[in-house]
């Protein structure tokens, strides 16, 4: 039987690309959104994936999402906290409603995702929990004190269920992209991005959403089984930490 992952944020950007792969791997796949309807029927009528709406912010949306997405494909064994958003701001101009929607959903969703599924993940002896980090979650970042705080709360997550997985059969891993060619990035100021940051990038180019992907489809697999609790830069060079 063909396991079950969930991709939130799975119907654009990196998460599009990630259920994509993620199906095209065999996996039997959902993808969830929060907000654009219209991106989401247009994914699922592309690609067959069926898709959920809910906000990965709010526990209580997770728990009766993931109910939904178990009861239409089975016991899910992949989640990719892949969700997020940028509200970019200097710490002087920023607000607190900005903060809070950043923590809320780039580091509440760890919690509200895996808690619902960890249980049956246990009993079956078998996970895979993937988060999608940032390479701004590594370095930091000037404008991004609420969204590296998030992404860097990501690892200390990942690192924490890593150990209380292990010996149950689930890996926890984070993927930390640098600038992949999205929406979201395409949102930073064009002069900031072609004087600041891909003068930066080594490879000379913004990163591309299929190539997160294929990391993703790695850290799912039983290939990574001994992989936990580890980070995988995909960054084209930009942040070169060992
Ligand atoms: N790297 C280096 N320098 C940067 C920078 C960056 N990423 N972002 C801004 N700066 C510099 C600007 O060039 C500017 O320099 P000067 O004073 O020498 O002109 C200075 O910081 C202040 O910037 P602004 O004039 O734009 O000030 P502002 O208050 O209007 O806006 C800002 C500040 C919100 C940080 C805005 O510049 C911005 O949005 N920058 C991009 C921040 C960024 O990199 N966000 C990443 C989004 S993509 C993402 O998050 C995905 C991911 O995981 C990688």
């Amino acid at each position: 039987m063909a396991r079950v992952a969930i991709v939130t944020g799975g119907t654009r950007g990196i998460g599009h690309a990630i259920s994509v792969a993620l199906k095209n791997a065999g996996y039997r796949v959902a993808a969830n959104y929060a907000g654009n309807d219209e991106a989401a029927q247009k994914f699922q009528a592309e690609t067959g994936i069926p898709v959920y709406k809910w906000d990965v912010g709010d526990f209580e949306g997770c728990e009766k999402g993931l109910a939904e997405v178990t009861a239409a494909l089975g016991p899910i064994d992949v989640v990719v906290n892949n969700a997020g958003i940028t509200r970019d701001a200097m710490l002087h101009k920023m607000t607190k409603e900005q903060w809070d929607q950043v923590i809320r959903t780039d580091l509440d969703c760890c919690f509200n995702m895996s808690r619902p599924v960890i249980d049956s993940m246990r009993a079956r002896k078998f996970g895979r929990i993937v988060n999608i980090s940032s390479i701004n979650g590594r370095k930091g970042q000037m404008g991004q004190s609420n969204y590296s705080a998030a992404k860097a709360g990501m690892h200390g997550f990942t690192k924490a269920l890593a150990y209380e997985g292990a010996r149950k059969g689930i890996t926890v891993n984070t993927v930390a992209p640098g600038y992949i060619n999205t929406e979201m990035v395409a949102a930073v100021p064009k002069e900031v991005l072609d004087t600041q940051i891909i003068p930066q990038i080594p490879v000379a180019r913004l990163g591309e959403a299929e190539e997160i992907a294929r990391a993703v489809v790695f850290l799912a697999s039983d290939d990574a089984g001994f992989i936990t609790g580890a980070c995988l830069d995909v960054n084209g060079g930009h942040y070169i930490a060992l």
